[in-house]
């Protein structure tokens, strides 16, 4: 059964920020947004998301590429490679792999992921605006997420077995994102995402498709 608190509001984040840091995009982007914004803010994102082709046939094209390196490093640069060129960026996965550290509301904003932050801003064309926020903020939900997945399908691989099988059994069996945090009753509450692999409810992850094709064109290419 459906576990009501997904449905709930996030916790809040600060609003007073200064424009274009790493408190900025928190409190710009779809996913830690009030219920009021967020439609609005997810819309963009799914713009974003909606235009975006053959991601498997160009995830598997960059990692064939880069097949001499190091099998951690292609499951944290490919994914975010392939959707930043989708947006018409260039490859921006080290900024986006640093302001990942400090994305969550409960971790420390560093000063290497400010600067990350700045430099990210400009090579979307220097707006600070909502439209910038979501465009970072769907390559942030993205490189964690899809490179933890990957980790966890390359160590799990069993021999004939398909990108598809794979990914599927992995997020059954063991997914990535085990938990999310709701805000109900002016508390943080935690909830169990573990049987929801991408969510549940308004907030569901808008990026499943996105994430199973990039992570299927990188298994293509390191599993055969
Ligand atoms: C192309 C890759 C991906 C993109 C672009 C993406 C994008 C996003 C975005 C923008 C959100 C916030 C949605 C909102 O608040 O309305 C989100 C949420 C979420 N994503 Fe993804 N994501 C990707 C990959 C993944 C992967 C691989 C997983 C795990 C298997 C995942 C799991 C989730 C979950 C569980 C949430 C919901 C969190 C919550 O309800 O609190 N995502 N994603």
């Amino acid at each position: 059964m459906e576990n009501p608190l997904i449905e709930a509001p996030v916790p809040p984040v600060p609003q007073e920020v200064e424009p274009g840091g790493v408190g900025w995009l928190r409190a710009k982007v779809a996913r830690f947004s009030r219920p009021e914004d967020h439609a609005r803010r997810r819309a963009l994102v799914l713009a974003e998301l909606a235009s975006m082709g053959s991601l498997r046939d160009k995830a598997f094209t960059l990692t064939r590429e880069l097949q001499d390196g190091e099998v951690d490093r292609i499951s944290w640069t490919v994914p975010v490679a392939v959707l930043s060129a989708e947006l018409g960026l260039p490859d921006v996965s080290r900024d986006i792999a640093t302001v990942s550290g400090s994305y969550h509301p409960q971790t420390e904003i560093t000063d290497d992921a400010e600067e990350a932050m700045r430099r990210l801003i400009e090579r979307c064309g220097g707006d600070v605006d909502e439209r910038t926020a979501a465009r970072i903020g769907l390559l942030v939900q993205a490189c964690d997420a899809t490179a933890r997945l990957l980790g966890k399908a390359l160590a799990a691989h069993r021999s004939g077995e398909d990108a598809e099988s794979l990914l599927d059994r992995v997020l059954r069996e063991d997914p990535p994102v085990r938990l999310t945090r709701r805000w109900v009753g002016g508390e943080v509450v935690e909830v169990d995402l573990s049987d929801r692999p991408f969510g549940a409810g308004p907030k569901r992850c808008p990026g499943e498709a996105q994430a199973l094709r990039v992570a299927a064109g990188i298994l293509d290419a390191l599993l055969c």
